[in-house]
């Protein structure tokens, strides 16, 4: 697997493939025996990688994972960064893909002219293409695509 998946995922995955056999496994985080506060800037976890072709998704509904860096895309109260250039107004102009039709519908499926609020915090799901080493080894296998 070539990327860190969203928190919850990889939970889940760690809940059904490693709790869920009882077995025990042993496995090395990411940042191996260096406590947390003695992280320094320069290591490898927090280098992002450059601009790439995209990793085919996993599944039909995988968030997709973001090819390019985010360095400096902020996203606060007022303005989202990534909907500079993701938007339907916008994503013509700028190349990138538009949103998904369901990042403009609210839990009632009502539809927004904006981004649906519930997708508004983008790094909630979407995370940068990085290729990290599995923490523990899996026989996880992409789903079949259509047709196949
Ligand atoms: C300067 C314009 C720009 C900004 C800002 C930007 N993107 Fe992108 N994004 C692009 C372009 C262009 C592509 C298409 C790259 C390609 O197809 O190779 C892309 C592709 C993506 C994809 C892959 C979609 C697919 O086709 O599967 C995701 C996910 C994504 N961006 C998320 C984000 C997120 C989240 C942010 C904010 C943190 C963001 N982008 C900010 C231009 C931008
Ligand atoms: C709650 C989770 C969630 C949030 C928040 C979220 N997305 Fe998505 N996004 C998804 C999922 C799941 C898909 C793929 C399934 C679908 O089409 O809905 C997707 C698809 C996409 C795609 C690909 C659309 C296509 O046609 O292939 C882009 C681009 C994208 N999102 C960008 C963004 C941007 C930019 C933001 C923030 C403004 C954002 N997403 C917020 C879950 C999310």
């Amino acid at each position: 697997m070539r990327f860190i998946p969203a928190l919850g995922l990889a939970a889940a995955l760690l809940l059904s493939g490693v709790g869920g056999a009882g077995a025990q496994q042993k496995f090395e985080s990411l940042r191996g025996d260096v406590p947390i506060d003695q992280l320094s800037k320069n290591d490898n976890m927090f280098r992002p990688e450059r601009d790439q072709d995209l990793i085919p998704r996993d599944f039909q509904k995988q968030p997709p994972l973001i090819p390019h860096s985010i360095k400096g895309y902020n996203i606060t109260q007022n303005f989202n960064k990534c909907m500079d250039c993701h938007s339907k107004e916008r994503a013509e102009e700028t190349g990138a893909t538009l949103v998904a039709k369901s990042h403009y519908l609210d839990r009632e499926d009502k539809k927004h002219p904006n981004i649906s609020p519930r997708r508004y915090f983008c790094l909630q799901c979407h995370v940068p293409q990085f290729d990290a080493k599995p923490l523990v080894a899996n026989t996880y296998k992409p789903a079949a695509k259509r047709g196949e």
